[in-house]
């Protein structure tokens, strides 16, 4: 089996795409302190690059959540692996998600956080592949939106590989 990654975002597209959603929040929160919530791993290249265009005070919190057992259908139910260490009530949340797939995560993290009591809540996925929805959320702020295709680096990873590319690429699995 060998590994092929096909460039579908480049660092350039991003930069600039990121560029433009942090106008968007700067715009949205003007002098507001924001706390930015990443989902682990993936979202750690996406919460370094857009926290350094924002013009608040931002802190930085990070979660990590995996499905429950090694089941490849999932199974929907979700555990914490890493909790918030700080308190978020009254604080206004942003969730920083590398990517929303079928939806589950998002939608229990949503859940989640909203008990804590933040000020206000708000969404912002690097890329959505809404044609593998199955729970019903949208982000507030998206990126990209793509097509259903595996996708590695910025952060995302097949079996633990490929965060560091500085691009999105698409995983093609070639049998030889
Ligand atoms: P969900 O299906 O929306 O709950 O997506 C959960 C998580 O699966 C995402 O946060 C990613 O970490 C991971 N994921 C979904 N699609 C991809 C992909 O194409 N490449 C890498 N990771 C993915
Ligand atoms: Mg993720």
């Amino acid at each position: 089996m060998s590994e092929k990654i096909e460039v579908l975002i480049t660092e350039e597209q991003l930069d600039k795409r990121i560029s433009e959603i942090a106008e968007e929040i700067n715009r949205d929160f003007g002098s507001e302190d924001i706390t930015l919530v990443c989902v682990l791993k993936g979202g750690v290249m996406f919460m370094t690059d857009i926290a350094k265009k924002l013009k608040q005070k931002v802190e930085f919190e990070f979660i990590d959540v995996s499905s429950y057992g090694n089941s490849t259908v999932s199974s929907g139910k979700l555990t914490i692996n890493k909790a918030l260490e700080t308190s978020i009530e009254g604080k206004n949340v942003i969730l920083l998600e590398d990517i929303v797939d079928t939806g589950r995560t998002l939608s229990y993290l949503i859940e989640y956080l909203k008990e804590k009591n933040p000020n206000s809540l708000k969404l912002c996925t690097l890329l959505d592949k809404p044609s593998r929805r199955v729970v019903d959320v949208k982000a507030d702020y998206i990126g990209f939106t793509i097509q259903d295709a595996f996708i590695v680096g910025y952060g995302l990873d097949y079996a633990q590989k490929y965060r560091n590319l500085p691009y999105i690429g698409i995983l093609h699995l070639d049998e030889e």
